[in-house]
């Protein structure tokens, strides 16, 4: 699936970039160049970083951000 239109990267390239140790738009940016041109892209990556964080949290065996507000509340 094409996530960014103005430079044609597909998510594929984002996630990878994303795997290769990109953890910002910044970073992605710079990796791909995804999210470089108009912005439209900008929510899905964020929703692919985002993703990307929630499963190194959940790999790492700590709870997550949502879980711990649980425990807390
Ligand atoms: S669609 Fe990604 S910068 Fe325009």
């Amino acid at each position: 699936m094409l996530i960014c239109e103005c430079y044609g990267v597909s998510e594929h390239q984002v996630r990878r970039a994303i795997q290769n140790g990109a953890q910002s738009l910044q970073q992605v940016r710079k990796a791909c160049r995804a999210g470089s041109g108009c912005g439209g892209c900008t929510l899905k990556l964020k929703a692919l970083l985002r993703e990307s964080r929630d499963e190194d949290t959940q790999a790492s065996g700590l709870p997550s951000l949502q879980e711990s507000a649980t425990a807390l509340s």
